[in-house]
């Protein structure tokens, strides 16, 4: 059987994520309507996961399209080095205010978000003269799939091959917790004796998902634990990066999900649902005192990184449009966790789940499994294909299933979701 018939793929694609020999075949997407998917073969499936959690407003939001479009007449793309242009001063100007953090440098997704980030924090020690290598992150962390980003993930199946390539990354323990459990207390507790000693050695930067680590789980933590490990991190006087990649742009139910928790980070990064999901961008948001360390006549002071598409304007254009709609309907943000409530809890009656747990947009929980917990268990695919043929499409994290729709999903969809995976539990 050729390579073709197997997979579906043809044989000149790649796809990410995805082993060809056991995936099946993937559908032809001819357009997408708001929280819809529209099939060439198929009938349409709610996207209940926003395209890998970038789609925030919906598919071919008609105002995020005509700002692409209307921008593209004018200037699709600068050089961003001697040049700037209007949309990008105007998004780091609205980033400014939204985050608290002054300054934005400019990247291309969230891993190149996540490695500014990193190159900042350490540099910012470097030309302090005071260089610290050591590096905190999280167990259970996924920040990217780039060298960097890699190395502050955790190990695991998908970075074995480079272990021996990675920098080494202290690891503290992240305390999840969910509905129900009575636990959590001992765990906060561990992890943050851990994070102590590890500070006691001079630490460069301490990285963190903000209230929910999305690829490891959508594992949820307490916003009182985000404070504590804040406090800890002021004392050590080490930078703290809050990573919302997934959780930027109102997917908490706040606008950034440190705010949500109390926090105030020194760098932010973002992408995802930056530009409403359209076009590929990532943003650094740094504290004005960090970029001041930067400046100077010694060009060793300077920040040499950059891409070939630094503030597109396209991307730029997307981004302000898209602030523009969250600004005018945030309780499209505001309210969702509460209307996620109702439906998790009545889920959480079936006895196949189990931890539910519900943060903004975003509502999780796993299924009571025999076999090993993880990416590889088999559960999560029969909810998936169940939930797929009732019109919801899912992409589980092994047992744990997840929903993380668009802003613009209404409720008789909510409820469809929540309806095809109930059909799915019924198939374990
Ligand atoms: C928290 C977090 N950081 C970074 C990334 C990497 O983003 P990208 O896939 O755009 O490189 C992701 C992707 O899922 C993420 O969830």
């Amino acid at each position: 059987m050729s390579s073709k018939i197997a997979n579906g793929w043809g044989d000149n694609l790649w796809p990410p994520f995805t082993q060809i020999a056991s995936a099946p075949s993937p559908e032809n997407v001819v357009a997408g309507e708001k929280a819809l998917l529209i099939l060439e073969n198929s009938p349409p499936l709610i996207d209940a996961i926003s395209s890998w959690w970038v789609t925030l407003h919906g598919h071919a939001n008609p105002y995020i399209s005509a700002a692409i479009s209307n921008q593209a007449k004018s200037l699709e793309q600068v050089i961003f080095a001697d040049f700037t242009h209007p949309q990008a001063k105007k998004l780091a100007h609205r980033l400014s205010e939204a985050t608290g953090l002054q300054r934005l440098f400019f990247s291309d997704n969230g891993s190149t978000a996540v490695e500014v980030a990193l190159k900042i924090a350490c540099q910012w020690w470097h030309n302090q003269n005071e260089p610290r290598s050591q590096v905190i992150a999280f167990e259970g962390a996924y920040h990217g799939d780039t060298f960097g980003a890699m190395a502050l993930g955790e190990r695991n199946l998908f970075n074995a091959p480079f272990e021996d390539k990675l920098f080494p990354v202290k690891r503290v323990s992240w305390p999840a917790t969910w509905w129900g459990d009575e636990t959590f207390e001992a765990r906060e507790k561990e992890s943050l004796n851990q994070l102590e000693k590890f500070l006691e050695t001079p630490t460069a930067v301490v990285i963190i998902e903000p209230l929910v680590q999305g690829a490891g789980g959508m594992a949820m933590v307490r916003e009182s634990f985000l404070q504590s490990v804040e406090k800890l991190v002021r004392q050590s006087n080490a930078l703290l990066i809050a990573d919302e990649v997934l959780t930027g742009f109102g997917r908490s139910g706040s606008l950034f999900a440190y705010q949500r928790a109390g926090i105030k980070p020194d760098l932010v990064s973002l992408s995802k649902g930056l530009t409403g999901g359209f076009l590929p961008m990532g943003v650094t948001m740094a504290r004005e005192e960090i970029y001041k360390a930067f400046i100077g006549e010694d060009p060793k002071l300077t920040l040499w990184h950059g891409h070939s598409f630094t503030a597109n304007p396209l991307g730029c254009a997307a981004a302000n449009a898209s602030l523009d709609l969250l600004e005018k309907y945030p309780e499209r943000y505001t309210k969702f966790e509460h209307r996620h409530k109702r439906h998790l809890e009545e889920l959480w009656k079936h006895p196949k789940v189990t931890k539910p747990r519900l943060l903004g947009t975003i509502a999780a929980f796993d299924i009571n499994v025999d076999k090993k917990e993880g990416y590889l268990n088999p559960a999560g695919r029969t909810v998936k294909t169940k939930a797929i043929s009732k019109g919801v499409y899912l992409r589980p994290l092994g047992q744990v299933i997840y929903l993380l729709p668009p802003l613009c999903l209404d409720d008789s969809q909510l409820e469809q979701c929540y309806t095809a995976i109930q059909a799915g539990l019924n198939e374990l």
